[in-house]
């Protein structure tokens, strides 16, 4: 077989155990999953009453252009339809930017740690792949340009960034933004952005206009609650659009998807209202943090990043064994922390008063 070199040993991503199986394997009634960001109140009603009225023919293939998503998505945020592309999710569109603008012997520069899917696919694609630790949790942008060479196609930033739930503040991102070469593409991955209430983080969406080459990655499966559904979407000049497009798969979302989407961006008050619910479960963490002495990154997002100061691994198996799914910082490149998606309040309250019995089992709490 002629197989690609670089697939040698790679695996494919380790998602959380599933819920069922959690079940089964600890004999619980009970668990619950803080593991990947998900929205805990899920999406808006409005996509429930939808899905169960909906008569669909399913014998027939989506729109592969996703017609009435693009217009909605399009008036909501005052860009063009072909400023626009869709994917299967945006882990999707992170492929299609690999594909398009990753091959052996050019280089891609990214956080680290940040979101694994940058370096698994340009990995796959046989390019550098130049990692730049963060400074205290946040994007270094400075040390970021610095490894900007000739040969270098594409910049991830992640904002605010997985793991840690920070952001960079404008004012350095408008700096990067305008020194970044005008043949190395940025692409802002904002997967988190309507979780975002610091009010130094300026709306993003103008500076697609400014830099054409710029990306902004966004999705329905984080505040918008339809992580199952795989609707993400990129924002971009039109030139841009165009030449992603033909690396797109002809029909990468489904029917019920696009009408889905189309529905959840209808009701903002629900968005509203998952972002408050959320900004009162981060203080839960923050306080638990903050009475024990441990570490936290400051998070705009729906989960928290923060030391437990035992091994990541055991924490995590621990509170497993007791119903709750999280990430272990081991996973991350993180260790000593764990990452925990905020919950409803009383799932963070149940959650935060089990991890308290494992620290105390583990000789850090007294
Ligand atoms: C930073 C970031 N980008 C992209 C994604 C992928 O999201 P999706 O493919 O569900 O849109 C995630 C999911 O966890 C993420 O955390």
């Amino acid at each position: 077989m002629k197989w690609k070199q670089q697939l040698n040993g790679m695996k494919a991503y380790q998602p959380g155990k599933p819920i069922e199986e959690v079940k089964k394997l600890f004999g619980l009634d009970e668990v619950i999953k803080l593991a990947s960001n998900e929205n805990p109140f899920g999406s808006s009603p409005k996509v429930k009453q939808f899905l169960q009225a909906d008569e669909s023919n399913h014998a027939i293939y989506p729109d592969g252009y996703a017609q009435s998503l693009r217009t909605s998505l399009a008036k909501f945020y005052g860009v063009a339809e072909n400023e626009l592309i869709l994917g299967n999710g945006s882990d999707d569109l992170i492929a299609i930017i690999t594909r398009a603008l990753l091959y052996p012997g050019v280089n891609t520069v990214m956080a680290d740690p940040s979101f694994s899917q940058y370096w698994h696919n340009a990995d796959i694609e046989g390019a550098e792949v130049r990692r730049i630790p963060l400074n205290n949790g946040v994007h270094d942008l400075h040390a970021i340009y610095e490894a900007i060479d000739e040969n270098t196609s594409v910049v991830w930033v992640c904002n605010p960034n997985n793991p840690t739930g920070t952001i960079v503040p404008d004012e350095a991102l408008r700096d990067f933004l305008a020194k970044v070469p005008a043949d190395v593409f940025v692409v802002l991955d904002e997967a988190y952005i309507e979780y975002v209430n610091d009010p130094s983080y300026k709306d993003t969406l103008h500076y697609f206009r400014e830099y054409s080459n710029l990306i902004l990655l966004r999705t329905f499966s984080k505040a918008y609650g339809l992580a199952s559904f795989r609707v993400g979407y990129g924002i971009a000049q039109a030139e841009v659009i165009a030449k992603l497009d033909p690396v797109r798969a002809p029909f990468n979302n489904t029917v019920l998807s696009q009408q889905a989407a189309h529905i959840a961006l209808q009701d903002q008050q629900y968005i509203a209202s998952c972002r408050e619910a959320n900004e009162i479960g981060k203080k839960q963490y923050v306080a638990f943090c903050e009475k024990h002495g441990l570490n936290y990154f400051p998070s705009q997002t729906n989960f928290v990043m923060f030391e437990v100061k035992a091994s990541s691994n055991t924490v995590f198996e621990e509170m497993m064994k007791r119903g709750f799914i999280i990430r272990s910082g081991a996973a991350l490149g993180l260790e000593g922390y764990i990452r925990v998606t905020i919950g409803t309040e009383a799932q963070n309250a149940k959650f935060l008063q089990l991890l308290e019995e494992v620290l105390t089992e583990q000789g850090v709490l007294v």
